[in-house]
Formats: C-alpha cells, sequence, structure tokens
C-alpha cells in the first residue's frame, strides 16, 4: 500500500545483496512509496548478481562503490546526482563485515588487520560518504541519513566481538557528523538499532539461531522484522520526522528496556 510517503524524494541506498537484506526491503517500500532511487554495493558484491532483480523492481539504476573508498564514493554521490535529477534526500548506510567473525576468530585473540578492516568497512564507511556529500554539497536540506546498527555497542555479546566496537564507532559518527550536518544544511543523521535478523550478516554470527530465539523470547512486541525495520526507515526518510537528528533509536520490539521476561524467568 502506497501513501506516496517519500514522492520526490531521490535516494541513494547502500547493501542490498540478496532478498534477505534489510536494505532490499527497504529498496522496495522506498518505491513504493514514490521515491527515486540509486542503488549501490561493492563491487564483489555486484558480480553475486543478485542486486539486478531488486534494480528492475525498482527500476532503479546500480552504481558500485566500495564504501571504504572515497574516490568510489564520490562518483557515486555525483553519478547518483545526475541520475536521479538533483541533490539527495535520503542515504541508507546498511554496510557490515568483520573477517574476524568470518574466520570465527574469539574477541581474546582479534587479528588487528582483520580488525581494522572491520571497523573501516562498518563504521568509517559512513564518515567518508557523510564527509563526501558534505564537501561536495550532495545532500538536500533536510535531508535523512540513517545507518543500521545494533545494541552490542551498548552491552556486551560475545559473539558479537569487534563489529560491537565498529558499531559504537558508527553511532558515534551519527551523532558527531549529525552536530555538523545540521548546523551547516539542516541534514539529518541517525542510528537504527535493529533486532537480530535473518540475513547473510546475521547468520554468519556464531549461535545466531540461539539467540535470534531469545532476544524474540525477551522482546514483549518479538523481534522486530526486516520488513518492520524497512518501514521504520522510510518514516525517517520522511519529513514526518524532520525534526529527528543524532539519535540512536531501537527498534526492538521492546528488548533493551526489558530486563527479564517470564518466559525466561520459567526456562530451567
Ligand atoms: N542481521 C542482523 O541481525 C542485524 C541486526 C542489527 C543491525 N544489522 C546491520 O544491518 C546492516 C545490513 O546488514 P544485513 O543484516 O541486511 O546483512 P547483509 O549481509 O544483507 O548486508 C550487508 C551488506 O554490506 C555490504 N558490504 C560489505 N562490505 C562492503 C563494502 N566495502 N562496501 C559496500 N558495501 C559493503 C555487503 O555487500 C552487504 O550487501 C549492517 O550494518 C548490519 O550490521 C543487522
Amino acid at each position: 500500500m502506497s501513501n506516496n510517503l517519500l514522492k520526490g524524494k531521490r535516494g541513494i541506498i547502500t547493501g542490498a545483496l540478496d532478498e534477505n537484506s534489510i536494505a532490499w526491503k527497504v529498496a522496495l517500500k522506498a518505491h513504493e512509496q514514490g521515491a527515486q532511487i540509486v542503488l549501490t554495493n561493492a563491487p564483489i558484491a555486484m558480480r553475486m548478481g543478485e542486486i539486478k532483480k531488486l534494480a528492475d523492481a525498482t527500476k532503479a539504476e546500480i552504481i558500485p562503490a566500495d564504501a571504504t573508498n572515497v574516490e568510489e564514493l564520490t562518483n557515486l554521490f555525483t553519478k547518483s546526482q545526475e541520475v536521479l535529477g538533483g541533490k539527495i534526500d535520503f542515504v541508507l548506510h546498511s554496510i557490515g563485515m568483520s573477517p574476524n567473525i568470518r574466520k570465527n576468530i574469539p574477541y581474546t585473540e582479534l587479528n588487528y588487520d582483520f580488525y581494522m578492516k572491520s571497523i573501516d568497512v562498518s563504521a568509517l564507511s559512513l564518515h567518508k560518504m557523510l564527509s563526501v556529500a558534505y564537501k561536495m554539497d550532495a545532500m538536500a536540506e533536510w535531508g535523512s541519513v540513517v545507518a543500521l546498527t545494533y545494541i552490542a555497542a551498548q552491552r556486551t555479546y560475545p559473539f558479537y566481538t569487534d563489529m560491537a566496537e565498529a558499531k559504537a564507532v558508527l553511532e558515534s559518527i551519527c551523532r558527531s557528523f549529525g552536530y555538523h550536518y545540521g548546523k551547516a544544511r539542516k541534514v539529518r543523521v541517525n542510528s537504527v538499532s535493529q533486532s537480530p535478523t535473518k540475513t547473510t550478516a546475521g547468520n554468519g554470527i556464531k549461535g545466531f539461531g540461539d539467540f535470534y530465539d531469545y532476544a524474540d523470547m525477551n522482546s514483549p512486541l518479538g523481534n522486530a522484522s526486516a520488513e518492520d525495520c524497512a518501514n521504520y526507515c522510510l518514516s525517517l526518510f520522511s519529513d514526518f520526522s524532520r525534526m529527528v537528528t543524532m539519535q540512536n533509536l531501537y527498534h526492538d520490539g521492546g528488548y533493551s528496556s526489558t530486563g527479564i521476561s517470564m518466559e525466561q524467568m520459567e526456562k530451567k
């Protein structure tokens, strides 16, 4: 159902790898709500080919960019403005990757080259995007940038290893850049802290299935789905949330405010 919530808006959506990706749902819904979008992902993810289907479904152009590469990001913002015909109203940062997690390395034994990579891909990429957009003045006034994050930035989840630090940095960049971009161009920057979600990135985490069930049990509304997350992102891209910026917003069915659930208490 469309209310044309994003009619006339131009957006860049990163991170749609396959139909499970949170970004995939955001793209479909943004298109449904009247936005014109550009899709982007790392060139390596492009070669896997799925994104073309999404581009067809959303009438979107695909502009590859490794989000750690400033030159490629500059090209992304330049071409996106050409293709979409004006400044960008919204950006979804939906990018995360940890070589330490991929290789199952425990937190106490992290490989530091991998660690740097995790932070660069999962957090500094947001700073790079914002900095490129800021210098080029590529965002429209009252534009909105949303980055996806996880509660491991605030509390320890042992299996999340170096991604916890990456998310803490990401959330801090939202606050810091949110200040500067808000002052300069009224651009808003927020992070959405999402429930565990069954995607390629999610399933890559050791013990994810058990943890997914635990979080579901301890969230009064249950885990928030990728679909619900997409709806929430759309509300943040829309003009109905125009005074919200520099926030870390929990989208987790109440998990972050729950001490313990009765179901958990009764579990032997
Ligand atoms: N799945 C979960 O449980 C969960 C929970 C909270 C937050 N998140 C966050 O949501 C975001 C999206 O993840 P997802 O769960 O949809 O998984 P996903 O695996 O579908 O998406 C991750 C994306 O990051 C992209 N990426 C990796 N390196 C890149 C690079 N150098 N340049 C550009 N893109 C790159 C991948 O190609 C992929 O499309 C991530 O930030 C993730 O940490 C996920």
